[in-house]
């Protein structure tokens, strides 16, 4: 079973991660459209253009799942994307809520995430299908602070303080009990210490990455080799220098041999 993992950047490593030690009988292909990255900042119209044709790029390159990691295009372009290619597609907006769904008890949640994914609403709609009620903010610095490499830094501490501050307070007027905060960004695990430093402790905090993997791994039963795969092979649409160093650190070990491809404007 070949699986594609697509994200706009880097930030979907997280996934391809969870998923290799989930599912190491599968080969995977990884692509990052480095080049077109933020997509968090885009509209739905450009967003779906760039998904769709990274989607169709992976699938050309034989792979016969896909996992859409990146939670601005799973918001904006999951159904264009599904109508795009011949395969499954699954979205972390999904997998996100589930496990929202699962953690919390008092079925009010928190999701931070790009302003893109915000504007959707779709983590809003995807919880309200499972009884949730969401309260969203876009946090539109925390991308451009991990890109930079400004993990355990005080002005990522001082800016998520910001927002988690401005988002809680909001929560309380209108008189939401959250106790699970949703990280709706590929970026935000990278800063998930720093998160639950700062967050209030009765606030849960969870990311897609591994309830993806477990998702895929019941979707696919039947079909997973017990053996190991081949190792991943990785596609960037921009420099391969920079997704190699910055890549390393969302997927925690080195990686080599990043195929250069251009996908257009
Ligand atoms: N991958 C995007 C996401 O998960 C974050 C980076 C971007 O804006 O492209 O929403």
């Amino acid at each position: 079973m070949r699986i594609g993992v697509f994200d706009s950047g880097v930030g979907g490593l997280t996934v391809l991660r969870a998923l290799a030690e989930r599912i190491p009988g599968a080969e995977y292909l990884y692509l990052g459209d480095t080049a077109r990255l933020p997509y968090g900042a885009k509209s739905r119209e450009t967003v779906t253009r760039y998904a769709t044709s990274s989607a169709r790029f992976l699938v050309e390159q034989g792979a016969e799942f896909l996992v859409i990691a990146c939670n601005t295009a799973s918001a904006l372009a999951l159904d264009a994307i599904r109508a795009a290619v011949p395969v499954p597609v699954l979205g972390v907006v999904e997998t996100g809520a589930n496990a929202a769904d699962a953690s919390s008890q008092t079925r009010d949640v928190l999701v931070i995430a790009t302003a893109a994914t915000v504007e959707s609403h779709a983590y809003a709609a995807a919880c309200a299908e499972r009884g949730l009620r969401a309260m969203e903010k876009a946090c539109p610095l925390l991308v451009p602070l991990v890109e930079e490499g400004w993990i355990e830094h005080p002005v990522t501490a001082e800016v998520l303080h910001i927002y988690l501050s401005e988002l809680t307070a909001q929560a309380r007027i209108e008189a939401l009990e959250p106790d699970t905060l949703v990280l709706g960004c590929t970026h935000y695990p990278l800063l998930r210490a720093q998160i639950e430093r700062v967050a209030h402790e009765s606030l849960q905090v969870i990311d897609s990455a591994q309830v993806t993997a477990q998702q895929v791994e019941q979707m696919l039963d039947g079909s997973l080799s017990r053996s190991e795969g081949a190792g991943p092979r990785f596609f960037a649409t921009d420099s391969v220098m920079k997704f190699r160093a910055l890549g390393s650190r969302f997927l925690g070990r080195g990686i080599d041999g990043v195929e250069l491809v251009d996908l257009g404007g």
